[in-house]
Parts: C-alpha cells; structure tokens; sequence
C-alpha cells in the first residue's frame, strides 16, 4: 500500500513484513531469549492512564524540543540501529534524508550498513537541499582495537555529528535461540553468523570497555556532547551530558527492566536527579500517547528503533517521512487532548499508572 494509506506504526510494519525476506523478519524483530523484555516494552505503556486537562486554549500547540542539544520538530528521535540495508537497497541513506527532512534526529549506528562515510555524505547532500543542517549524532561501539573506534569518532566529530551515544550493554551476544518460536521462522538470526550449538550474535563492542575508556573519549569528542545509553547515576557522576535509558529493544540481556520502568522508578525515587540530567528512554515506543507518558516522568525525549527500520524497507525515504508525520499527528492530537500548549507542560501528576512497575 502507498505511504499516505498507512496510519500507524503498526501498519507501516505490516507492509513492511507482507514482502520483507522472512530473514530479515527475523533480524529485525528478534529479541533474546523468551522476549520477556521486548513484551514489556510495548506493555509499560499500557498501565498507565493518561489524565487530560480540559478548557484550555489549545488551538497552537508547540511540539519543538531540544534532543542532545539539538533543536527537534518532535520530542522523538531515530534510535541507532544496525543493518537498515537488509530492508531496503539505500538503507540508513533513508533515514537520513527522512530525518533531515522532517526535522528530528538521526542516532547512525557503529554498525550501521553504509559506510559512515557515505552516510555523512548523504548528510552533506540533504543539508544542501534543505538550506540548513540536520541532527545527526554517532553511536559509539567500542572495538577491541581502540584505534578503530578512535577513527571512527574522529570522522563523526569531523564530518558533523553533534552527539556521541555511547552503547555499553552488548558486551556479549544476544542469545536468539527462541527467535523462530517467536517468529514462526528458523533461519539466520543475523547476517554473517556462523551458528552452533547456540545462536549468539556476535559482541557488539569489547567487554573490556570500562570507565577508564572514557577520559580518552571524552578527547576525541572535542567538545560534542556525550550521551551514556546506560546507567544515568553513573553518567552524572562521570560527568556526561546524558542517558538513554534502554534494554536494547529487548535484544540483549532478557528480562531487563524496561526504560520506561527505570525512568518512573527514577522519578519516584529522585525527581531531582531527573531534572539535572538530560534522560532519553527507549523501547516498544509506537504511539504519540508513549511519548507524552515518558515526557511525563521527565523524560527529554524519546527513540525509536524498529519502526524507522520498517518505515525504510516499506517505502525508503518516504517511508521514513510518513512514520514521522504519523507520530506527528499523534503527538499534536494527544497533546490537545490533554490541555497541553508545549511540551513543559506535561506533568507527571497527568499520568495514573495503576501497576507496580515492573508488572
Ligand atoms: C538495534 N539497537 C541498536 N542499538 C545500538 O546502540 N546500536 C546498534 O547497532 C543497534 N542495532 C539494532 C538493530 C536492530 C535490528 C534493532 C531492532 C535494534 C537498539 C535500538 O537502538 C533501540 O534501543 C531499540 O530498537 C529500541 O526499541 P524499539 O523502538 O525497537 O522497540
């Protein structure tokens, strides 16, 4: 179906799987062990309710905010995801000139299947287009050879990007043994992987990688900001810009907590923590009415994953466009709904969530 026919996120990923390979289904929505964490991530939404405001001038809403420090259209961002080629033939390049083009910010994973290179290249090109410059920010995996990462932020700093998000939860593999019970498909769980005994991914970065990496990082990024898609006590006290709280999608460690969990447990028990530090979460993000509950707790912003790899295969850029104007419009809807003019609004005092929180 055209782009302008679809009307959810849940649709555009439909459409995407109607024609997809069954093991690029497989890849995309795969998660470890019994998908505990990647169940949860769509169901912390689900208990809580959302408590409008009514009689309110909302005739002009504003949905702009700030993500890593940079001006954004929406409180919504591209989280960094691997292998967008396995989709669609111009793959990540989508995603930039979607992102570029709608306003909001392109996170460009380590692992990305274009070359960085080519993908600031698209950046270049795009910025041209649009007179001005997009938000892209480089997703760090560290190598066991530092000196290959060192190069590859080199390049990202150079070439532009304006964030670093620093990855530290895929020290090892993912186990995917049960991926086919989810999916219905036995085959590779991910390019290039030689299966055994078990189906592993290999380790995205070197589990040596600890807080003595960091003052060299922190070189290399020459002033960009550095965000730490991990513990958010931890990034305040090494003295990062950020978090992004994260189970990775549910893919690496199973029966993590979910973002959206950490952050109300956060909030409950230090609300000043939440303020001082910037806090971005991530996983099973569909709806508008998500990412005003995770606003709520003090959340900055919010990223998605899997649907933008979705949006690309199903329609490349304009598919990317879609799946932005789709949360658009459900941001805008919801924050109307709920008496909200701004984002700043939004207080967690709006949100009833009637379960324990990891339930
Ligand atoms: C990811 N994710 C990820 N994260 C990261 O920091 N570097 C990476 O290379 C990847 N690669 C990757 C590939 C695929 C196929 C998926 C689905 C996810 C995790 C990603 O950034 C994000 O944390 C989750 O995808 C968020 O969950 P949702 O939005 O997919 O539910």
């Amino acid at each position: 179906p055209p782009p302008e026919t679809l009307l959810s996120l849940d649709e555009i990923q439909e459409a995407a799987e109607s024609f997809l390979s069954p093991r690029t289904v497989n890849y995309y929505g795969a998660a470890s062990l019994d998908g505990y964490s990647l169940g949860d991530n769509r169901s912390s939404f689900r208990k809580c309710r959302l408590l409008p405001r009514v009689m309110r001038d909302v005739l002009s809403v504003r949905p702009q905010t700030k993500i890593f420090g940079i001006e954004s259209a929406l409180p919504i961002y591209v989280s960094p995801s691997s292998n967008a080629l396995l989709g669609h033939p111009d793959g990540e390049l989508n995603i930039t000139r979607g992102a570029a083009k709608t306003g909001i910010v392109q996170g460009v994973s380590a692992a990305a299947s274009f070359a960085l290179s080519e993908i600031l290249r698209e950046k270049d090109a795009v910025e041209e287009e649009i007179g001005e410059r997009m938000g892209m920010v480089y997703q760090v995996y560290y190598q066991e050879e530092r000196s290959k990462t060192e190069d590859q932020v080199r390049e990202a700093v150079a070439g532009g990007c304006r964030a670093l998000l620093l990855t530290v939860d895929s020290a090892v593999g993912d186990l995917r043994q049960t991926t086919s019970k989810m999916n219905g498909v036995k085959g590779d769980v991910e390019p290039g992987i030689k299966r055994g005994e078990f189906t592993a991914t290999p380790p995205y970065h070197d589990a040596r990688l600890n807080w003595d990496d960091l003052p060299r990082l922190k070189e290399l990024a020459a002033g960009v900001p550095i965000y730490l898609k991990g513990d958010v006590r931890m990034a305040k006290e090494h003295g990062l810009a950020g978090c992004i709280l994260s189970n990775h999608g549910g893919r690496q460690l199973d029966q993590a907590r979910t973002a959206f969990d950490s952050l109300r447990s956060i909030h409950a028990e230090d609300p000043q923590l939440v303020k001082d530090i910037e806090i971005y979460i991530d996983g099973g993000i569909r709806r508008g009415t998500d990412v005003l509950q995770a606003l709520a707790f003090g959340a900055r912003g919010v990223g998605l994953g899997r649907p933008f790899l979705y949006a690309q295969a199903a329609h490349g850029e304009k598919g990317v466009v879609r799946a932005v104007r789709i949360l658009e419009n459900e941001i805008i809807t919801a924050m109307r709904l709920l008496g909200l003019t701004s984002l700043d609004q939004i207080t967690p005092d709006m949100v009833e969530c009637v379960q324990e929180i990891w339930k």
